[in-house]
């Protein structure tokens, strides 16, 4: 079966005492409360090891936000998934729209760091979704799926089984923008068809997709009651222990 996954991604916000400060709020919060989903966090990779040495019994996943596409050498600046094995993370969020923006990320680039993420067994959360022009072009169908071919399509069922997709519109994040439950769930549908044509119903079924793209406490509980959304990747509304907190309650009925 299927996770339900709360993912806060913090992007490049928080010094270090804030960091631990959200880190001891966030345990405290998962030791009081029964939730029905997992619970992850993808900090800057400097305070994974923090994270790391506080929630040692795994309460709560550790992502990096990005990872290398090389095992290991002269690749300055880069982190490997060996080096998150290491330190006992979780997993590492691939292919993030800003990294794409800013850092020339292709399809190609996430499918070689996914792989290597698996080799290590990390579990990816593999990240698409399609800018402002080609959704108002209509071309967001045929975009999502190219990026899923070649991002994901060369992975073995069994290796596919074990990535997490968040389907994340460019232009709803950080804009305030949503897409409305409705645009979410055919576009989550979509991804899941396309698995499932490719690998097996029963393979599909099994891969958890999340819907990122200013998900907040108010608009939480109808995104996730969609039945191909399996969570959210939170980014400005995970800053904030209550905001992220009334996210997480969106899967308490
Ligand atoms: P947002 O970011 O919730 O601030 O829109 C989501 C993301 O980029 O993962």
């Amino acid at each position: 079966m299927r996770k339900n996954i709360v993912a806060g991604n913090w992007k490049m916000n928080k010094n270090v005492f804030e960091a631990q400060q959200f880190m001891f709020q966030l345990l405290d919060y998962k030791r009081n409360n029964a939730t029905n989903c997992e619970v992850y966090i993808a900090p800057p990779a400097l305070y994974l090891m923090m994270a790391k040495d506080l929630y040692k019994a795994n309460e709560i996943g550790i992502f990096s936000q990005d990872m290398s596409e090389h095992g290991s050498g002269a690749y300055t600046g880069e982190i490997s998934a060996g080096m998150l094995e290491s330190i006992g993370a979780t997993g590492a969020l691939i292919g993030h729209s800003e990294r794409r923006q800013y850092h020339g990320e292709t399809d190609s680039h996430c499918n070689r760091k996914i792989k290597l993420a698996l080799d290590k067994g990390l579990t990816p959360i593999y990240c698409n979704g399609e800018t402002l022009e080609q959704r108002k072009s209509g071309k967001h169908l045929e975009v999502v799926k190219n990026q899923t071919e070649v991002a994901l399509f060369t992975l073995s069922a069994a290796e596919i089984k074990k990535v997490v997709i968040a389907y994340e519109p460019v232009w709803a994040i950080g804009t305030g923008e949503t897409a409305s439950p409705d645009q979410a769930q055919e576009i989550h549908a979509h991804i899941r068809n396309l698995i499932a044509d490719k690998y097996g119903k029963d393979v599909a079924d099994e891969i958890s997709i999340l819907y990122g793209g200013s998900v907040k406490p108010e608009n939480a509980k109808e995104i996730f009651s969609k039945p191909d959304i399996d969570g959210g990747l939170i980014g400005g509304a995970a800053l904030n222990i209550v905001d992220f907190s009334k996210i997480i309650e969106g899967f308490n009925v």
